[in-house]
């Protein structure tokens, strides 16, 4: 059992209780939101050396799915330069509210956020070079946001995936709601993509790169 020797590891622990907004339960609580950004998470989670390690470089367009207050998307923006796009992608409106809210705050001319179903990303076809989930495959609803993440990326896009170690932790999402590498690469070889690498993104995370596979 690893654990997270801070007082407030116990924010994060309270996914397994939270109010649920899916019928899988398996999604993160609003409520917590501001552990996000928070500097504990911060401190075993990077988001610039998880998005360099995926090779994102100026002017890419990228899509990040289920962006929650914007922990990847924004840094994200910063690397892709104005020459490039990024699309901040959520189903829940309180975390858009929170991020439209930074933004405010902190203008990023070249993000924009947008308000996603389980089965709908409001992005035309082929029109992304990179689409993202961090901490979000564990919490998907079946197959359509993967499907959809198939048709906004272009023909050689690339799918980034960023989730918890299938491990016991004091903190994170309960195990049970967890997947271990080879789970999460079965899923996205169900959705259509071919894993290509899986690599450490922290301490606590694995990340996985994937293309579309062609027949
Ligand atoms: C644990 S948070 C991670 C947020 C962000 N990716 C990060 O790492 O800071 C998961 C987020 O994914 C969102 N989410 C879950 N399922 C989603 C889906 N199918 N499409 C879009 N967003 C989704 C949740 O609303 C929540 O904001």
């Amino acid at each position: 059992m690893i654990k997270l020797p801070r007082p407030s590891a116990s924010l994060f622990r309270g996914e397994a209780d939270r109010g649920g907004v899916s019928a899988g339960g398996h999604k993160f609580d609003a409520a917590r939101r501001a552990y996000l950004d928070s500097d504990e998470r911060r401190s075993y989670l990077d988001p610039d050396r998880i998005l360099r390690a995926f090779r994102l470089t100026r002017g890419m367009r990228v899509a990040d799915i289920g962006t929650g207050t914007g922990f990847f998307a924004i840094p994200a923006a910063r690397i892709v330069g104005p020459s490039g796009k990024v699309y901040a992608v959520d189903l829940v409106p309180e975390m858009l509210e929170e991020l439209q809210a930074k933004l405010a705050r902190e203008p990023v001319p070249n993000l924009e956020a947008l308000r996603s179903t389980e089965d709908r990303i409001p992005l035309a076809d082929a029109s992304t070079d990179f689409a993202f989930l961090a901490c979000v495959l564990h919490e998907l609803d079946g197959p359509g946001t993967l499907l959809e993440c198939r048709r906004i990326l272009t023909r050689t896009g690339r799918l980034g995936i960023v989730d918890w170690k299938k491990e016991d932790m004091e903190f994170g999402p309960p195990k049970a709601h967890r997947l271990d590498e080879e789970e999460a690469r079965s899923i996205l070889r169900d959705a259509g993509f071919h894993p290509t690498t899986t690599f450490e993104a922290g301490r606590y995370h694995y990340g996985i790169e994937a293309r579309i596979r062609r027949a």
